[in-house]
């Protein structure tokens, strides 16, 4: 098969949607992979690398969708691909369809084939794609909120370790699913004092399990979390309800039992965030103070460290880029139910019955 890897032109957007070790690996089982020149550069990864792993190097965005079959990325088409997806390519991105009636359209429009990573779905009901993006996020949270917490930017001026003599910083992470287990374990292993909280008490018996002595677990609830504010310096909020907004677990009025300088760091800002006084952020200006505390909600956090977010990525894109090459997206889906269900938009028709929902649309099934 022909595969098209071209450079993301959303604003800001450093991934990309391959790297020259998933080229090889392609190469090596005879397909042909186009990659626009320049696409791994935000990501570190330069044109001869791709080179060498057996691509060949396309200079304009519109060379590589004509000569790909195709199409794997990163974000959604902006409006300046819409046009040049054709009714012969299959696209593998994110799309998040719900969130855009534009793409929707366009994609229908296209006839194109469009497989979303966010809907990829393992039988346990987890989200293979969206994984690794968590894993970052929930990681960095604690980067972020340790830089924070420093005086010159308006933090509490507390180091999250502490040093002998000084006793470490106060941390609750809020969710203790993919985003809380990692910055549970990252804030721990700076020597900070960890209170990870969840609704979910198997999670929690999981969790009080794998981490060291210096994480707590405890049931989340309204008085458990104002019981914590006024000795905590940094919040991570990691809350999901699948398909709902997030609870709004700290509101405007708890920010007064803070002291000042406390760090919030709502990772969960693209579910609406959990905590009420959150808007979303950018990497330019990542921070905003209400009532001395300071507000980190970024949200798009990976976007920050592309190299990590793009191998984590392709790491786990990669085993279903070979499928759909190596048998066709109709056999690959037939053959695999949770790529199957990463099928969104199909030669016109919306089979993800979500988005036909969101648009009040017909729904196919496929
Ligand atoms: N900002 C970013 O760049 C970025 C990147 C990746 C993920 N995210 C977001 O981070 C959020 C968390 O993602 P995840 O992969 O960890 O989800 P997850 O499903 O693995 O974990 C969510 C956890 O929240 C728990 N929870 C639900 N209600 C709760 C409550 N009232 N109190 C405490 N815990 C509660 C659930 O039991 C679950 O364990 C999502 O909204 C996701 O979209 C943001």
């Amino acid at each position: 098969m022909k595969i098209g890897v071209p450079i993301e032109i959303k604003n800001n957007e450093n991934r990309v949607g391959m790297t020259p070790s998933g080229v090889f690996e392609l190469t090596k089982r005879n397909h042909t992979v186009f990659v626009q020149k320049d696409a791994g550069f935000g990501s570190g990864f330069f044109n001869e690398d791709y080179v060498k792993a057996g691509a060949i190097i396309l200079d304009t965005i519109e060379d590589v969708y004509a000569a790909a079959e195709m199409i794997v990325k990163v974000k959604e088409p902006i409006e300046k691909e819409y046009a040049l997806i054709k009714s012969h390519h299959t696209v593998f991105t994110y799309f998040h369809f719900a969130s855009s009636e534009a793409l929707t359209d366009a994609m229908i429009e296209s006839k194109a084939v469009c497989i979303a990573y966010e809907t990829v779905e393992d039988a346990d009901g987890s989200l293979p794609l969206l994984i690794p993006m968590s894993e970052v996020a929930g990681r960095m949270s604690i980067q972020q909120g340790a830089k924070y917490l420093e005086k010159p930017i308006k933090g509490r001026g507390i180091l999250l370790g502490g040093i002998p003599g000084v006793p470490p910083a106060h941390v609750l992470v809020l969710g203790g699913g993919i985003v809380g287990i990692q910055a549970a374990k990252m804030a721990a292993g700076l020597g900070a004092n960890v209170t990870i909280m969840d609704v979910n008490m198997k999670q929690l018996r999981h969790i009080a399990n794998i981490m060291p002595e210096n994480v707590h677990t405890e049931f989340s609830s309204e008085y458990n979390i104002r019981r914590h504010l006024p000795q905590t310096d940094l919040i991570i909020g990691g809350v999901l309800l699948k398909g709902a907004k997030a609870p709004k677990l700290i509101t405007r009025d708890m920010l007064k039992e803070m002291r000042p300088g406390t760090v919030i760091v709502d990772v969960a800002v693209d579910q609406g965030g959990c905590f009420e006084t959150t808007r979303p952020t950018t990497h330019e200006e990542p921070t905003y103070i209400i009532d001395d505390v300071v507000h980190y909600s970024v949200a798009n956090m990976p976007g920050a460290v592309p190299y990590t977010s793009t191998v984590g990525l392709t790491n786990v894109t990669l085993p279903y880029v070979i499928k759909l090459a190596n048998e066709g997206w109709e056999k690959a889906c037939e053959n695999n139910a949770s790529l199957a269900k990463g099928l969104n938009v199909v030669h016109g028709k919306i089979v993800y019955k979500e988005i036909a929902e969101a648009f009040d649309l017909e729904f196919e099934m496929a």
